[in-house]
This record gives structure tokens, sequence and C-alpha cells, in this order.
């Protein structure tokens, strides 16, 4: 890993073993994006490979040759004004409006070993200095005085560059920031596809792939948080990009609020992806001196298709960003009281789902929604942080007592940032929301958003979350937020600074997050919200899994876990058998097929078991037995998207993860709906070693009598052939042996 600076061609060349990322100052000073791919060697030169050109209609700056027209260039770091038409990076106005028109040229730059932090906002970090370097790079508008610095951190082992940018006002006068983006990304063709990660409650993350076109296209969020809607992270693909080859882009904000991901398809071919914090409705007001820091953009390049993208971005997020105890920890295996009581439980209920949890080798019982306040449904109590004795007549003390005394571990539902009308917190504090009481007021599940800008409330809500934390044996937090925010106005903030309401709401969660993480560095965060509406790397930096979605039906899995599992790594990712006929959709799925698609991701169960049969139960003690031996490949092993591609054929699903020394792996293939009759197929399996011979075997051990996929599969199997041709599926389903729709097959491999 290098980054090297070469005066005579003023270039800096970022590289490691896996991509180069060349800048190139331009005539008027400005950085330019060079290259990004492939390594190239250190000791070319490739400042040549920037080009401008005079066109009709094309302008240039005074003093310049006429050659030199922005619109046409790869710029690092855009902004509007010069030339350039496309979408700007940054963008700034004097407090009256009045425009700045901004040259950010090159004045300074530094190389740091490491990775230097950013105050305030969540970010990947280096835990020994050889791991990453960063390029500091100072440019300046000396007319105006603003400097803006460029943070590009290249991680040995991976190919990804950490991007951020900071913008200081040196100009003596208070400035208005409209614009701040973290990252742009300038490529010289228009042959990609836009693959973003879009849905809605239920059905978040799913994958969606369309050409790029003229103009521009993109995604972002105006919801207040990062949204079920659309995902900030995206990719640009060549459009034969597959999983196992081809060139692809990927890009993925560490951040929770707004967002924007545009695309710009210039008219000569060029296209800018720009992302950050969305510029509508924000603004900041910039005083003498003052810098604003952007949240952080990982931005990756891979050659070899989207699976090697994806692994690199598993071991970053999972391993460089989650903090804390439980990084790389096995994640307990969870039951969840939401989908078996909902709002009507007392303790004597709660404690037989426990009891029987316990009986069948769960670890770790969650209280969900319901336990404060008069919350018998949802319509009251939120901020109301006190147990109801009517339910709970031991406190939360008595219940997690009685329960960490059966040997099981004790976890806790709250949804901190939220309000009801009807609420002791909301009669006695009605101007700690969001917009003012007195105006217009919108509810989403009957609730009121408490406004996180105010210091007063985040210190409120660490001192009440404290002492919930401290009154009893908590090991697990599940942290919930319900709703969208409107009227996004903050009555703790001047006039001239409301544009700043959605960002100081999301730096006041972070403080929250970062002083309980660090009081109560023994507790597990997972994050929520309605399901997956808050999935995203910010908040991951605080919280290593959280909630993937409130679908928690097998079959509407696929298609979530797969668009999420692009950026995301297992371990991320709650998932839990839930009870059938599913609350969601209505279906009735195996037992093994939802337990074989909630293993590969932080693992629970949430339904009533004292509502199942024998056999049910029998079932579950073999699946939680079977996930303690494999949850270590399950949660941290190297993950791969075998067939299902939602946007090509998505009746056979399979994904595999195999363990980092390549000696153990276990296959998941899900049929949605069984044909009559089917034709063979080959499923070629990645990551195992080829030397290696595995021992494959078929879970559970109970098979269709004279089930081909078992037949033809199990025993001892080279790791080549299992590379070059895989498992091989179909044969059954002509002669009345077939397991019907929504069947699987879970292979495990040992070598
Ligand atoms: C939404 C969450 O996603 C559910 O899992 C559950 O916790 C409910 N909220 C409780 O209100």
């Amino acid at each position: 890993m290098a980054i090297v600076w070469y005066p005579d061609t003023r270039e800096f060349h970022l590289r490691n073993d896996f991509i180069s990322y060349v800048i190139a100052l331009l005539p008027d000073s400005s950085p330019a994006l060079a290259y990004f791919g492939k390594p190239l060697a250190l000791d070319g030169r490739y400042s040549r490979l920037v080009r401008f050109e005079a066109r009709a209609l094309s302008t240039h700056q005074k003093g310049l040759p006429p050659s030199f027209c922005l619109d046409f260039v790869s710029r690092e770091y855009p902004t509007y004004g010069r030339g350039d038409f496309r979408f700007p990076a940054v963008e700034l106005e004097t407090e009256e409006g009045f425009p700045l028109v901004l040259d950010l040229h090159y004045k300074d730059h530094r190389v740091i070993s490491g990775k230097p932090e950013p105050s305030g906002l969540p970010a990947t970090y280096c835990e020994s200095e050889g791991e990453a370097e960063t390029l500091v790079l100072l440019l300046e508008d000396r007319a105006e005085q603003i400097e803006v610095e460029l943070f590009y951190t290249l991680f040995a082992a991976h190919p990804i560059l950490a991007r951020r940018a900071a913008i200081r006002n040196n100009s003596g006068r208070a400035l208005r920031l409209t614009r701040a983006y973290s990252a742009s990304l300038d490529l010289d063709s228009p042959n990609w596809d836009l693959i973003h990660f879009s849905g809605a409650w239920a059905r978040e993350r799913h994958l969606v792939r369309q050409p790029i076109a003229p103009g521009v296209q993109g995604v972002g969020s105006l919801r207040g948080s990062s949204s079920a809607q659309h995902n900030p992270s995206a990719m640009l693909a060549r459009p034969d990009c597959t999983e196992t080859a081809g060139e692809a882009y990927g890009a993925i904000l560490v951040y929770s609020g707004n967002f924007s991901i545009d695309v710009e398809v210039g008219s000569h071919g060029d296209t800018r992806l720009g992302l950050g914090i969305n510029p509508f409705h924000f603004s900041w007001l910039l005083a003498p001196g003052d810098s604003f820091e952007t949240p952080e953009a990982l931005v990756g390049y891979t050659a070899q298709g989207f699976g090697e993208l994806s692994l690199h971005y598993h071991e970053l997020l999972g391993r460089r960003l989650v903090r804390g105890q439980w990084r790389d920890r096995e994640r307990p295996i969870l039951i969840n009281n939401w989908e078996a009581t909902y709002f009507h439980f007392d303790e004597q209920k709660l404690l037989e789902i426990a009891r029987s949890a316990k009986d069948l080798g769960i670890e770790l019982f969650v209280l969900d929604d319901g336990w404060f306040g008069q919350r018998n449904d949802d319509t009251s109590s939120l901020g109301d942080w006190e147990v109801n004795r009517e339910k709970l007549p031991h406190g939360i003390e008595g219940l997690a007592g009685s329960i960490t005394q059966m040997g099981l571990s004790f976890g806790l539902w709250v949804e901190p940032e939220m309000v009801s009308p009807d609420s002791n917190l909301y009669r006695t504090h009605p101007d700690w929301v969001v917009g003012s009481p007195l105006a217009k007021q919108t509810l989403g599940r009957n609730q009121l958003v408490l406004d996180m800008t105010r210091p007063e409330v985040v210190d409120y809500l660490y001192e009440t979350l404290s002492r919930i934390l401290s009154s009893a044996p908590i090991s697990y937090i599940k942290w919930d937020m319900n709703r969208h925010m409107t009227e996004p106005v903050s009555a703790a903030l001047a006039p001239d600074r409301q544009g700043e309401f959605f960002h100081r709401y999301i730096l006041g969660l972070y403080s929250l997050y970062r002083r309980l993480t660090r009081s109560f560095p023994q507790v597990l965060f997972e994050s929520c919200s309605a399901g997956g509406n808050r999935f995203d790397a910010g908040l991951l930096s605080f919280t290593p899994q959280a909630w993937t979605s409130d679908d928690s039906d097998a079959i509407e899995r696929l298609p979530i876990q797969w668009g999420t599992s692009f950026f995301y790594p297992p371990s991320s990712m709650g998932a839990h058998v839930s009870a059938v006929p599913n609350h969601q959709v209505g279906r009735i799925t195996p037992l093994w097929t939802r337990a074989g698609v909630a293993f590969f991701g932080a693992f629970g169960y949430e339904l009533d078991p004292l509502k199942l049969s024998d056999t049910e139960l029998e079932e579950i003690r073999q699946q939680i037995a079977f996930y303690k031996v494999w949850r270590r490949v399950f949660q941290f092993g190297s993950f791969y998207r075998l067939s299902g591609s939602p946007a090509v054929d998505d009746n056979l699903v399979a994904w595999m993860s195999v363990s980092q020394d390549k000696r153990r792996a276990v296959v998941l293939v899900v049929q949605v709906l069984a044909h009559p009759n089917p034709g063979f197929r080959r499923l070629p399996l990645r990551g195992l070693s080829p030397e290696q011979s595995y021992q494959v075997k078929v879970i559970p051990a109970v098979p269709v009598k004279n089930e081909a996929s078992i037949r033809f599969n199990e025993g001892l199997r080279r790791g080549d052939e299992l590379l070059q041709v895989g498992l091989l599926l179909g044969g059954d389903g002509w002669n009345g042996v077939s397991r019907g729709d929504f069947t699987s097959w879970l292979f495990t491999l040992e070598a």
C-alpha cells in the first residue's frame, strides 16, 4: 500500500494490491480523477488520462486555454459556476443568500499513516497504523477564503477508499453551506447499470437494477432517517457484471439521516456519482472560523463481480466499522415475544415462554414493546419508561432476575426518540417535540418525535436509559424508531439555523448512542426502525446488528436479505423464525426453511413455543443445536450469493458461507415454487479450497424417500469439483418425491 505524490506531473497515486486511485491536478490546480480501477504500476504517470477539450458552447476560465472546459472533466470535488454544469459537491452562500462561485485549488497535502477520526460522526477505523494510509488534500478558494480538506483513506486489505470532506470558513464573515457531499466520482463512460436497494416497510432493500440514461437519476431520503424506501448505498456496474465477473463501483454512506445518491450522465458520456447529506432542506451556518465535516462515504471497485466487492464491504463494515465487545463475538440465539404476544402479556406468560425457550436451547429472552406506562396498544405511553406493574408486578428487575436465574440472558425493547401525546413526558415537556406544539402536528403510529437537536433531551434520554440499564441484568437492547419525521423544525434552533435540523438530529442521536455504548460496553445493541427503516452503516458503528425487516416470512426474506447482503455482513442482520401462517403475508412455509433463511444472520425466534406441537419443538431443538455448531460460519464466514438474483431468476435461491480457514461451509438452497418433472441443474459453489475434499451432508436428516438432492450430493467430494460443478439439484418431483413449495435444503461441508 502506498500513497505517492509526483511533483513533476502533479499527481497522487493511491495504490494497494486491489486498486489504484490517481488524482491529478488540473491547469487551474483543482483536483481531477485520472484513474480508479485495477492497480497500475507506481512508477508510471497517469495525469494525461484526464482529458479536456474545447467544444461548441463550451466555456473556459479567463487566462486558461479554451480547451480547459470543466464541463467534461472528471473532477474530484466539483463546484458550480465555472463551466461545470453538472450537479456540484459543495455550495456556499453568504448569510444574505448571495451565492459564492467557488474555485477549489490545491494548496497543500499531507499523508498520514492510519486514519484520523472525524469528530462527532461514526466512521471506519484502523487497529494499527499499517492497516491504512490517508491522503489529506487541502484545497482553497483564496478569494473567498474557503478551505476544503478532502480525506482519502486507503485500506491495505480492501479495494475501498473512505472519503469525506471538511469545509472551513476562513472568510471573517458568516456563510451558509447549502450542499456538502461526502464524495463525488466522475467516470468516463455512460455504460453502467445503477443498482440500488429500495422498497418500503416489510419489503426493504429489494435490489433494483436499471441502465443509467442521460440526465440525473438517483435515490435518497427526506424522512429524517435513512429509510426503508431507499438504502444509502448503491453500485454502478457494467451491464454484463455478475456475481462472479465484471466491473462495478460501490458506494455506501456511513450515515443514518436524509441522504442523496445522484448519478448524472452528461452529454458526452461522462457519468458523475455523488453522495452525501440530502441538500433539500439542508443548510448550515458557518460562523467565521467554523468547519463542517461531512459523513464518510466508502467507495469501492471490483473487476470480479458483485460477490468480491460484497466480501470486502462485509469485512470492512463488520470488522472496522462495528465497534466494541460484540464485534467479533458470536451473537446469542434469542427469542423475542413480539409476534408471540404483541402488547398482551403478563409476567407469567413471559416466564412460560422463557422457560420453554431455555428448554429448547435459546440463550437470550427479549421483552419487546408494551412493558411500560399504560402501553396496551400503540396509542400511548412512549416516553413513560416506568414499568407497568399490572403486567409485571416485580418490575423489570424481578422479571430479568427470574429469567437470568433460568440461565437465559435478558434483553429489553425501547423506543427512546419517540413520545406519545398521551404520556406524562409529553404533558410535562410539550416543547421537547420536533415541530412546534402549537402549530401543525402530524402523527405517525400515533406518536411524535423528540427533538434530538436539544442537548437537554439527549441528556434526559441518557439518564433514563442508564437508569433502566443499571436497574436490572440487561445484556441486550432493541432500539426501535417507528415513524418518519414531519414538520422538520426545532423550537430550540434560531430561525436561520432551521436548515440544520435534520443533521443536528442525527448528531444528537449519535451522541446518545456513543455515551450509552461507552457506559454499557457489555450490552449488545440491536437497532430497529419499524423493521429495517434505518438499516445503515451509521448506526452499525454503534449497534453490531439491526432488525432487518418486520417481514419474517422466509420467502419474503429472500430478496430482503439478498439485497441487504450487497454491503452489510450476515452478522449485522437480525433474522428470526416466526409462526405460520406468517403474520405479514399469511404464508405457510416449512419450519426448516424458516430456520435455514434466518440462520444466515443474527438468529432467533419470534413465536410462542407453547403453541407448537411436540414435533415442531423437537425440530426447533435440532435447529438450535445445529446452529450452535455452525454459528461462527453463518455469522462471520465469507458469504456468497450463488443463485436466484431477484433481478433475474428468483425461484431457486441459494447462498453459502465459508469459514475463514475454508474448512467448513454451509449452503442453503430454497426452491420457492415446486415444478413438476424439473430438469437437472448444477450449482457451482464458491470460496472453497480446490485442494481439499469435503464431506457433504444434507440437513435435516429427514429426507423425502429416496430424494435425488440427497443421493446426488452426500459423501466425500473434491473442492475443485464442487467449485467447477457444484451441487447437483433437480431430479425430484416427477415420481411423487417432492417436498413441495417453499422447500429448502441445507448442505454442510467439512474438509
Ligand atoms: C416495530 C418493530 O420492527 C417490531 O419488531 C416491534 O418491536 C414493534 N415495532 C413494537 O412496537
